[in-house]
């Protein structure tokens, strides 16, 4: 079956991070046979400039027909005093949102050359691997009553609810399970259940969950309070944390400045398995546009390049390949490349086209 994919590239660094991604897609064609039907379209300010939109009706609808979504970067400065709906962001929260992408996986990965890049010491962080997997479309960024009311004395109030219904739980909590089984094993599901509701019932529904379906994978609970102090004491201790929408913003934030770049984080964001047996997926490194480097030509690469590593592993099950890209990473980092955002002493300082041409170099060689 061909696989199709839409490629998003974006505004800023999204569009020069895409051309080293395009060159692995070549390799993979030529050294392993493995074709893409690959349709690219504008989003974001890119889109603005030439159809006055962030992002077309029929752009979300290719997002849904193709197998996945490698996305870019959205954002300009241009836009900046553009009305709500002109914003170029708009686009990536339509696709979230139109294809009900409700796991946002975020790695946070130490790659062994880049130890001394962390905030944290060397012996914390040598090694570290772990998944957060934070619940995106529910919870309190989107539960009702909202608002901002005026009370009867003048007084005015801000209101957020925070919401989850046992199968967003359950849902989110499967996604984690099963990545756990790929994985370390082992899941630590992550609420507030001592002053939370919503806490309790994410604690009881991730339990009866596990006991019913996943009795296998380790499963333990935290507080998020405490998960926030033990990914800075010892992260290691996780493999695969899940937790709902708040929580997974500030501790996948957290997380991933344990491995100190940016430049090199990706991500990806799941939907539902519908009847076809189909899932919606987008790729995206966690960095935006980064309008101060752009078109410098020395934005990293690797977390758009790494951003496709997971869309092999998660949505064609193309695990070997997916591995071989990450080693690829792995060995150029440790022979001593570096674009400017991972720059230390006694390094070689490249740029974006080097460090993408690269990667496919060591691809070659492995
Ligand atoms: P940013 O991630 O674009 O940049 C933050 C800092 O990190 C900048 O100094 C930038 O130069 C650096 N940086 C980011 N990616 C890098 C890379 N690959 N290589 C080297 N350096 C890199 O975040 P910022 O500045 O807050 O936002 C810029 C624009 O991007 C805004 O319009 C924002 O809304 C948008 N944005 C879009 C996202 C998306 O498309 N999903 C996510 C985050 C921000
Ligand atoms: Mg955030």
């Amino acid at each position: 079956a061909t696989k199709k994919l839409l490629v998003l590239p974006g505004d800023g660094i999204g569009p020069e991070v895409m051309n080293e991604v395009a060159r692995v897609v070549a390799w993979m064609a030529d050294a392993r046979g493995v074709a893409f039907e690959i349709s690219e379209e504008l989003v974001g300010g890119a889109s603005l400039a030439v159809h006055g939109v962030p992002i077309r009706d029929e752009v979300i609808a290719a997002a849904r027909a193709a197998d996945a979504v490698l996305f870019g970067s959205v954002g300009d400065p241009k836009w900046a005093s553009a009305g709500f709906d002109l914003r170029p962001e708009i686009a990536i929260l339509k696709l979230r949102q139109e294809l009900g992408l409700f796991a946002n996986l975020r790695p946070a990965k130490v790659f062994d050359a880049l130890v001394e890049a962390s905030t944290l010491k060397p012996e914390v962080v040598a090694g570290l691997d772990i998944m957060i997997v934070r619940e995106s479309v529910g919870g309190i960024y989107f539960g009702t009553p909202r608002g901002i009311e005026t009370l009867p004395d003048g007084s005015r109030r801000g209101i957020n609810t925070e919401i989850y219904t046992t199968s967003e739980i359950e849902r989110v909590a499967r996604v984690a399970f099963d990545l756990a089984r790929q994985r370390g094993n082992r899941v630590c599901s992550v609420e507030k259940c001592n002053v939370m509701e919503s806490g309790l019932l994410w604690r009881e529904v991730v339990t009866a969950l596990h006991a019913r379906e996943y009795a296998d994978v380790e499963l333990s609970h935290m507080l998020a309070d405490n998960c926030a102090m033990q990914l800075v004491r010892n992260p290691r201790q996780f493999d695969v944390i899940v937790t709902g929408n708040l929580f997974g913003d500030l501790l996948s934030d957290l997380a991933s400045m344990l491995t100190g770049s940016l430049g090199m984080l990706p991500s990806a964001t799941l939907g539902a398995v519908d009847d076809a047996g189909r899932r919606p997926a987008l790729y995206e490194p966690i960095h935006g546009s980064a309008p101060d480097i752009a078109g410098k030509g020395i934005a990293n690469p690797l977390a758009q390049i790494l951003s496709f590593a997971m869309l092999l592993r998660y949505s064609f099950a193309m695990e070997a390949d997916a591995a071989l890209i990450e080693q690829a990473v792995a060995n150029v980092l440790a022979s001593g490349l570096r674009t400017a955002d991972i720059m230390s002493p006694g390094m070689a300082q490249v740029g974006t086209s080097v460090m993408g041409e690269a990667v496919v170099r060591e691809l070659d060689k492995l």
